[in-house]
């Protein structure tokens, strides 16, 4: 099928690629000239694992184009997806000019055709709708425009213009860092709107994918596909994410309970996890949820009740809990080092969490500007970071080219990103190098007896 994706970045270039890679035409718009020369010339300008991979296997196979060319994207796709950003506000609410601009845009390319707008930014409840009288706005100032051009005679007046379209709401689940495996082994599709045509149309774009002839494991029972209203559909992405960042904040909150009375956090989780109502995942007591989606689309489900009404309490303890959360490091920090005016802090890991590049609402970027505020000198070091040279948002720290140059001179290190390699670093060699060998493990990631073998003074969240 011919699809168009507006917006590339870690949602619309997965998307674009992967389905480009399972055979569709596909054409990736974006207005950020710098990403475009990076994807044109095939390279990835996200870190994410497999990307880079599958997006040269697409290149080669010509089934997919990056361009900045709008009206060139809308005339080739009988699917257009809204895949950009929609960043909160800083009242909680969800930024929806991205989308509002990108509608628009459509609006003023359609003509011909029939053809599906899918919602694929997470946007508040209602956006479906919204999104098709924008797109109809731009139609009505693109005719508008068409007659103040061709004059206002009879005989000048130029052609209605032909747009037959709807919207379909088709909220996307992947995670940063496991991006490409997700899309190819989603454990649900949904699919909002009241169009059958669409959704028919939307069911034959994953058809491969609900099949699972991508899937790591073929043999499994088809993806299940979830068809409802649009409404529901921008619900449920809201109601998932605000279901994990509350997980987390429930098992922050017994962590620090545990520290306490003396429990250890990671076996009360294995404990209530082996209940299969609960389940083990989510349960990785730590410092706290970040990055891009969590944060803000908890506070947008909160700003949409409030504007209905309805106080979302539950919600709102799951953010009060974890800003709390996000300052623990800071909390044991002091407790170790006493006074940090002067002290070095090491960070490893910057990435809100491990295989990705992505700093967005990271909790270390908190730590960081906590640390700075409280007159320490702060290092770091993240295996992607550190590698590519990306500094975008990062300010007051020194990023290191290694775990052994960050330790060195350090009073303490606190590790904020679970990275894999981190598992297998000479710790012994590192507590040597520093002037107080304190671990902070922010993740419960080390092993405490491994780290006080290897010389570390360790601390955990709530163990
Ligand atoms: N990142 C995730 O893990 C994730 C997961 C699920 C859902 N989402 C949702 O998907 C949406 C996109 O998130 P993201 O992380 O991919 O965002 P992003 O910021 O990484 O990418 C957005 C892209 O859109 C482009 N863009 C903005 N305005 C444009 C325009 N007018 N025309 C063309 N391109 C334009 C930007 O240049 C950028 O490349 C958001 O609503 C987000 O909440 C994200």
């Amino acid at each position: 099928m011919r699809v168009c994706v507006i917006g590339t970045g870690y949602v619309g270039l997965v998307t674009g690629v992967c389905l480009a890679y399972i055979g569709h035409d596909v054409i990736c718009i974006d207005n950020n000239e710098e990403k475009l020369k990076l994807m044109k010339s095939g390279q990835s300008p996200i870190f994410e694992p497999g990307l880079s991979e599958i997006m040269q296997a697409a290149i080669n196979s010509g089934n997919i184009q990056f361009s900045s060319d709008m009206a060139g994207g809308v005339a080739h796709g009988e699917i257009l997806f809204i895949a950009v950003g929609t960043p909160p506000l800083p009242n909680g609410e969800s930024d929806t000019r991205y989308v509002e601009a990108v509608a628009r845009g459509i609006g003023a390319n359609l003509n011909g055709g029939y053809k599906v707008i899918v919602n694929k930014s997470t946007v508040p409840i209602g956006s479906g709708d919204w999104v098709r009288m924008i797109v109809l706005d731009g139609i009505v100032e693109r005719q508008k425009s068409l007659v103040a051009v061709g004059g206002s005679s009879a005989e000048e007046k130029p052609p209605e213009i032909s747009a037959h379209f709807d919207v379909v709401s088709n909220p996307e689940f992947l995670r940063e860092g496991s991006a490409v495996y997700d899309t190819f082994n989603p454990d649900r599709i949904v699919l909002g709107g009241n169009s059958q045509r669409a959704i028919a149309m939307m069911k034959e774009l994953y058809a491969p994918i609900v099949e699972r002839k991508f899937a790591v494991d073929q043999s499994l029972p088809p993806v299940p596909v979830l068809v409802t209203d649009l409404s529901s559909a921008e619900m449920i992405k809201y109601a998932a994410n605000a279901f994990l960042a509350t997980k987390i904040s429930f098992i922050n909150e017994v962590a620090n309970i545990c520290d306490r009375v003396g429990a250890d956090v990671t076996q009360v989780a294995k404990g209530i996890g082996l209940d299969s109502r609960i389940g083990n995942k989510f349960l990785q007591a730590g410092i706290g949820w970040g990055g891009s989606c969590f944060p803000k689309d908890v506070s947008a489900l909160i700003h949409t009740a409030d504007d209905y009404g309805y106080e979302a309490q539950l919600l709102k303890a799951a953010v009060s809990v974890n800003e709390r959360q996000r300052l623990i490091a800071l909390e044991k920090l002091q407790q170790a080092l006493k006074i940090l005016k002067g002290k070095t802090v090491g960070l490893l890991g910057l990435t809100f969490k491990p295989d990705t590049d992505d700093l967005r609402d990271a909790p270390a970027l908190n730590l960081i500007e906590q640390l700075n505020r409280l007159g320490a000198k702060v290092k770091a070091y993240d295996p992607i970071i550190s590698q590519t040279g990306m500094r975008h948002g990062l300010s007051g720290v020194l990023v290191e080219t290694d775990a052994e140059r960050l330790a060195d001179g350090c009073d303490a290190l606190v590790l904020v990103t679970e990275w894999q390699q981190f598992s297998t670093l000479d710790y012994a060699k590192m507590a040597k190098l520093m002037n107080h060998a304190v671990m902070i493990d922010g993740r419960n990631f080390l092993d405490p007896e491994t780290m006080v073998r290897a010389g570390f003074q360790y601390v955990g969240v709530g163990r």
